[in-house]
């Protein structure tokens, strides 16, 4: 996969040379170019951004840096033989980045990042690309960074993990929390290694019964609590026949109850915080 992240401030982007990433890229799973808006400038003070139309507070990044650079990282990425760019647009008012979308876009041959400091780029550079190539405009959350370099990690991180390859285990991502498929999507619950005992702390003794079909119950009653307690909003929007008799269990001991058409509710009026 080949990835092209244009920023001001390319220095950001050093941890793609770390770690998962970073051996991604050794391995030449990952082709990975990192490019310096400010290359794109002529004046004097090296300028991207501008008032906004309209007024209003801060400042809007210009069309030219921007259409300059894409063209250029586009005209060099197809003459280095990669093909089906696609754009990838942090902004916290882009579509929720999900596993889902990480899986998309693990299947893409080329993103091209365009992350954006100040109130964002001019629309008309996303509109002038979407043109030629599907362009994302993606949210990693609901909260607003200084910028969106920490969002191009993020989804970087969460998309080369999926490549064939780059895990070690092929199973790893299997069991993922958010993987698509997985039950109800549950949130995967605690984990535990040696030594068995720690300042007093033992381990759950079913972990060390060997009896497997005992653990794996035990796993899926803990996520399944963990997902009640941190994401009610998974159970809610999970088809309660996905549900066996001490999943139901549980959710009447956390204060759910089922309404008529089967789902589950939280009732919200005896729950503890
Ligand atoms: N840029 C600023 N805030 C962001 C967010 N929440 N997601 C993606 N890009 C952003």
């Amino acid at each position: 996969m080949r990835l092209d992240v244009v920023t001001i401030f390319p220095e950001y982007l050093e941890p793609l040379n770390v770690s998962l990433v970073g051996k991604a890229r050794a391995r030449g799973q990952l082709d990975v170019h990192v490019h310096d808006l400010r290359d794109w400038t002529y004046d004097r003070h090296n300028t991207v951004d501008d008032t906004p139309y309209g007024g209003g507070p801060g400042m809007v990044m210009k069309t030219d840096p921007w259409g300059d650079a894409l063209d250029q990282t586009l005209a060099d990425g197809y003459e280095g033989g990669a093909h089906g760019p696609v754009l990838v647009v942090p902004t916290p008012s882009g579509r929720p980045f999900t596993q889902e979308l990480a899986v998309e876009l693990s299947e893409r041959p080329w993103l091209i990042f365009t992350p954006a400091r100040y109130e964002g780029i001019d629309r008309r550079v996303m509109d002038e690309y979407a043109t030629r190539m599907p362009v994302y405009e993606v949210s990693i959350g609901d909260y607003v960074l200084a910028g969106g370099e920490a969002a191009v990690l993020v989804v970087t991180e969460a998309v080369a993990r999926l490549l064939p390859g780059v895990l070690g285990n092929a199973e790893s991502h299997r069991d993922d929390s958010f993987a698509p498929g997985a039950m109800a999507n549950l949130l995967e619950g605690p984990v535990y290694t040696k030594p068995p005992e720690w300042r007093g702390r033992g381990i759950p003794d079913v972990l060390l019964s060997g009896h497997h079909g005992k653990i794996a119950r035990w796993r899926r009653d803990e996520a399944f609590r963990r997902t009640a307690a941190h994401r009610p909003d998974l159970i809610e929007r999970c088809d309660p026949a996905a549900f066996d008799k001490k999943d139901r269990e549980i959710l009447s001991m956390m204060g759910w109850a089922p309404e008529p058409g089967g789902r589950f509710w939280r009732r919200l009026d005896d729950v503890e915080e």
